[in-house]
């Protein structure tokens, strides 16, 4: 079908941008963030709430700053760099991910997304393009389950989906309220601003690109999350008196049930169907006593609610079996319960197109990891790029994304948000 003339000044201006990215400027700004936590092992600890989160998003402002943005902040430090000076009651076109890292973690997840909006801003302006819809680059706050039991935290309390009052901390509690107050004078963002879109580029964390000699992913679908506590209580005894036939061992029971949940994630045909038990603690943790208790947190994902529900109810029952066989008692919570999303198709068209304009051969595919469009993916048009991860590595130190990879992947995020952002225009007078 030939393009319209609003089409092909679309297009036109999409190319500009892509071709105005700079590789030297926005990896200088990848470098100087994994600096920032970075580890010896060239990893990157960053936990929200922490005085290096603090300082990679203050370094990110005074970027956001310098291309020309405003900044403003929402209450619980979800960061914003408007391009029209933050006026009230605005349709924005957004595009953005977060800074902060998993406990030893790598340095591009998220990282690359807040870099290629902001890359795009800088490109945008290189090229002479102004937009016609604001456009706002969003840092997400505590998208990591680090400092709490879940992930995603800004964007699902921005969406009105949380509430500080319902965080589950991991490792010593902190004062959320008190940590939010000092930053009570910071500009806030105006009110009546709202996402009719929101692009997130992003590493893939898997290695499905790789293995297809492919550069661009296209995101159809997003797991959804459900996380579980599972505490075992046995009996604690001494370790040398006490016969094996006499135990309550509440980490022998804890064993199986880590088995278990494995068994239920290997049971289920796709891909994106996983069980994991992320975190087993054991009290008392003396050389010389038998377990008495034992905690595990799970996490289960898929992209399809009825296959989640399936795992859960494999290991619930797979765990009471457990349990009465080894005479321990099971109290079994669930921290969560997120619902997989699946991404509109005009979108996941939309930024295919832009990436065959562009000269790539885009891959569709599902997304394992959670995002932050997910929050707001049932009000607000979303979509997702990927770009490669090697060896399929992430959230560890080694986890790696070549520079050209992401310059490709940011030539189609500014390709796709720039198309956003002049489309109002452009397409209704063409
Ligand atoms: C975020 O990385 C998640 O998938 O938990
Ligand atoms: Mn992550
Ligand atoms: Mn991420």
């Amino acid at each position: 079908m030939p393009l319209g003339d609003a089409d092909a000044r679309l297009l036109a201006a999409a190319r500009r941008a892509a071709a105005a990215v700079n590789e030297e400027r926005f990896m200088r700004r990848i470098e100087a963030l994994a600096q920032i936590g970075g580890l010896p092992n060239g990893g990157v600890d960053r936990p929200a709430f922490s005085d290096t989160e603090r300082a990679a998003t203050d370094l990110f402002a005074q970027w956001m700053h310098e291309a020309g943005l405003t900044v403003r902040y929402d209450r619980f430090g979800n960061m914003f760099g408007s391009s029209d000076g933050n006026a009230p009651n605005v349709s924005v076109a957004a595009a953005g991910s977060h800074l902060d890292t998993v406990p030893c973690g790598g340095r591009y997840d998220g990282v690359i997304g807040c870099i290629g909006a902001l890359e795009t801003i800088d490109a945008m302006r290189d090229a002479g393009i102004t937009p016609t819809m604001p456009m706002e680059v969003v840092v997400w706050r505590a998208e990591e389950p680090y400092r709490f039991m879940q992930g995603r935290v800004g964007s699902l309390i921005f969406a009105g989906k949380l509430a500080t009052a319902d965080l589950v901390h991991r490792g010593e509690p902190f004062d959320v309220e008190a940590s939010l107050n000092a930053d009570g004078g910071r500009p806030v963002r105006a009110s009546g601003r709202t996402l009719v879109s929101l692009l997130e580029l992003h590493i893939e964390q898997g290695k499905r690109l790789q293995d297809a000699g492919r550069v661009i992913g296209v995101v159809t679908a997003i797991s959804g999350t459900t996380r579980l506590k599972i505490a075992v209580t046995g009996m604690a005894d001494h370790s040398g008196a006490t016969p094996m036939e006499l135990r309550h061992d509440a980490l022998c029971a804890a064993a199986e049930i880590v088995l278990a949940v494995e068994q239920a994630g290997l049971a289920e045909p796709m891909p994106e169907s996983v069980a994991t038990t992320a975190i087993l603690s054991v009290t008392p943790g003396a050389m010389n006593v038998v377990p008495g208790s034992a905690e595990l947190f799970l996490d289960i994902r898929g992209t399809e609610t009825a296959r989640i529900q399936r795992m859960v109810d494999a290991i619930t029952e797979e765990a009471e079996v457990i349990a009465g066989r080894r005479s321990v008692n099971l109290a079994i919570s669930s921290l969560t319960r997120g619902t997989p999303v699946m991404l509109e198709p005009a979108m996941v068209t939309s930024i295919e197109r832009t990436a065959n304009a562009l000269g790539y051969l885009p891959m569709r595919m599902a997304s394992g990891a959670g995002h932050d469009v997910q929050s707001v993916a049932d009000r607000t048009r979303v979509g997702m790029i990927f770009v490669p991860s090697k060896g399929g590595v992430s959230h560890a130190p080694h986890e790696f994304t070549s520079s050209a990879d992401i310059a490709s992947g940011i030539r189609v995020l500014a390709a796709e948000w720039v198309c956003t952002s002049l489309q109002v225009h452009d397409c209704g007078t063409g």
